[in-house]
């Protein structure tokens, strides 16, 4: 069953990086609902390169947009994937519990989309509305 909904309200206004958000979604149900272990380290692996692609789309798009908050949004990106490389780690330990993961990754998901991105959209939303 899935864990992660995703809603409306979460939308930034930007369609592809929405688009790509819903798919981060995705990726996390499939990590919470891994029946074993290589399939949970596997859907580990998928949700990593994923959001590298996904950092590095918004990345790319605040540059060309000259977005003041560039470097400090970078920053939080290299934060949130240093989280998801220690909680692989210790996948690969066995030190990790089925709801501690659920946990982190609904904050993961929530405190990148929520609190960092929405800023973004805003920004995002009145840079279009502006041209
Ligand atoms: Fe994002």
């Amino acid at each position: 069953m899935a864990k992660f909904v995703w809603k409306t309200k979460y939308h930034i206004g930007d369609q592809t990086i929405d688009e790509q958000h819903a798919y981060l979604f995705d990726l996390a149900n499939s990590i919470v609902n891994s029946k074993d272990k290589p399939s949970l380290v596997n859907n580990m692996m998928k949700l990593y390169r994923y959001v590298r692609e996904h950092f590095s789309h918004e990345e790319q798009l605040m540059k060309q947009l000259h977005y003041g908050e560039y470097n400090e949004h970078v920053a939080m990106h290299n934060t949130l994937i240093d989280q998801l490389s220690a909680v692989s780690d210790s996948i690969g330990q066995d030190c990790w519990q089925e709801e501690e993961l659920k946990t982190f990754m609904n904050e993961w998901l929530l405190g990148h989309i929520l609190k960092v991105d929405s800023q973004l959209g805003a920004f995002i939303r009145s840079r279009r509305a502006a041209d």
